[in-house]
């Protein structure tokens, strides 16, 4: 963390988990009390924060990411989710950002990330950044929330001293991708000692994560450095899984950016999260399948191509949008080709 953000950490403020979602897990447990705590959610999301928060039995607040403004976070977007909220007596506790953002594979500006630390300390809100694609980066610099926020701190402590983040990262995705092996931690910055206390003993009832998640995540943090017999096939083979994702997340934005669908550019995790347009006559025949539009046009992709891709509403979209998730890791990219003649013979149908 200190050679990633330049700002050290202490280990007991660094919680080992398996993966992750065992880390949101224990957060959301910590932080929500009942049925009227509200965590502010980006909608599209990775569902595992609305499916916590449905076991927990606490409420889902959801601010909505625009892809006209590339995804990015809208402060003024936030601030009305959050006053809907409390007017409706809703304790809202804390707010979660995804960066680099799944499904919609946006990498926020540093920009962006000061203006949600300083909306966080306005409403005293627990920041959960979720930064597990923070490798995965293509067009764009990562900034960790921990480095924007310690950059603040430095230039005005006491405005930005009482800012309680946790920051999750995740052996599943960038480089390593050993999702299986179920590896992760999570950091605690300014935690309240009373807060931390209890995370410490809420983690401590599943004991520890897997051994060999835990050695992923030291493999993780700890890579050759400059001078280690390793380190030269390291960076050559890092480079090259790196480089390989960013072509074929290029041609599949080639493939999007064609009639019938909107994409933006991909900067960062695995994902590109097009819109489509989808005919009335489709709709209908949705309809009577009992069907979204969305999950009628997937269904159909994967009858006729083979290629499986996930429906917004599984995400969360924005009324009257269409969306589905791909992901740029398959090998190869002549399967893309077969989305381009399926959606012309999807709309010569409908
Ligand atoms: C944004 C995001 N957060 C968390 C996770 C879960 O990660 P893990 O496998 O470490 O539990 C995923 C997995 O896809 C994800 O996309």
């Amino acid at each position: 963390l200190l050679g990633r953000d330049g700002y050290s950490a202490k280990a007991s403020d660094i919680f080992m988990c398996g993966g992750a979602s065992s880390g949101v897990n224990t957060l959301l447990h910590i932080i929500c009390a009942d049925e009227n705590t509200g965590i502010l959610i980006p909608i599209p999301q990775y569902p595992l924060y609305t499916a916590t928060l449905s076991l927990l039995g606490a409420k889902c607040v959801p601010y909505y990411l625009d892809s006209k403004e590339g995804w990015s976070v809208d402060v003024g977007t936030v601030k009305d989710a959050y006053e809907n909220a409390t007017a409706r007596d809703i304790d809202v506790r804390a707010i979660v950002v995804i960066n680099p953002g799944n499904p919609t594979g946006a990498v926020l500006s540093e920009k962006n990330i000061k203006g949600i630390i300083d909306y966080a300390r306005e409403k005293r809100l627990v920041i959960i950044a979720d930064e597990v694609y923070q490798r995965n980066v293509f067009t764009k610099e990562f900034h960790s929330f921990k480095k924007v926020l310690c950059s603040m701190q430095a230039t005005d402590p006491e405005k930005f001293q009482h800012i309680e983040l946790a920051s999750l990262h995740s052996v599943s995705k960038g480089l390593i991708g050993e999702c299986g092996h179920r590896g992760g931690f999570f950091e605690l910055v300014g935690f309240d000692p009373r807060v931390q206390a209890e995370i410490y003993k809420f983690i401590s009832i599943m004991l520890c994560p897997s051994v060999i998640g835990q050695c992923l995540v030291s493999l993780m943090v700890n890579p050759p450095q400059e001078g280690d017999l390793s380190y030269d096939q390291f960076e050559e083979e890092s480079m090259a899984i790196l480089e390989d994702m960013k072509n074929r997340a290029r041609t599949l934005h080639g493939v999007f950016s064609r009639e019938g669908f909107e994409c933006n550019v991909p900067e960062g995790s695995m994902y590109l999260f097009p819109s489509v347009k989808i005919p009335p006559k489709a709709a209908q025949a949705a309809a009577l399948e009992g069907r979204s539009p969305d999950e009628f046009y997937c269904l159909k992709l994967l009858e006729a191509t083979g290629v499986c891709v996930v429906p917004g509403s599984g995400f969360g979209q924005m009324e009257g949008s269409y969306n589905f998730r791909t992901t740029f890791l398959a090998q190869g990219t002549e399967w893309a080709d077969r989305i381009v003649s399926f959606h012309r013979r999807f709309m010569d149908q409908y």
